[in-house]
């Protein structure tokens, strides 16, 4: 079968973007640790506040010194602020949002999720020592951009 030069030129061209795509993302896979969220739990969004699950948020230490963080994403900030965890230890976050759909990102580590009403959002991930901007990347009103918080990862904490 004959196949034009021109023909065959575009069809690796499309070839070599697939492979390229794909490398991308078996790279974030393996690279950098890249997780999709399958974590799937349910809340009334308009309950948030008085929901037992978030009535107590910041940082909780459990019996086997892994540490979980409680926190609320709401139109302009994250609730706490600054939340300061151990380095080197898993830490668990658990979020959710009484308004509109937001974005935790913690810059510089593969933390992120979206943080969407009505669900709760969980990851664990482990830090390396040092302080952390968090940003909220879905945009969720005029405050959108400043929306953000601090994480501190302490040594001996
Ligand atoms: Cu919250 Cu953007």
């Amino acid at each position: 079968m004959h196949i034009d030069l021109y023909e065959r030129f575009w069809m690796w061209s499309a070839a070599m973007i697939c492979a390229a795509l794909f490398g991308a993302i078996v790279y974030g896979l393996v690279g950098e640790h890249t997780r999709p969220p399958s974590h799937i739990e349910t809340i009334d969004p308009t309950a948030v506040w008085s929901d037992p699950r978030f009535a107590q948020r910041g940082v909780t230490t459990n019996p086997d010194g892994s540490v979980t963080v409680t926190a609320i994403a709401m139109m302009f900030a994250f609730q706490p602020g600054e939340i300061r965890v151990p380095a080197g230890r898993p830490v668990t976050f658990r979020l959710t949002s009484p308004d509109v759909v937001h974005g935790f990102e913690i810059a510089g580590t593969n933390a992120n999720t979206m943080v969407i009403p009505g669900y709760v959002a969980q990851f664990t991930t482990t830090f390396a020592p040092g302080e952390y901007l968090i940003v909220c990347h879905e945009y969720c009103g005029l405050g959108h951009h400043a929306m953000m918080g601090k994480l501190i990862a302490e040594e001996g904490l």
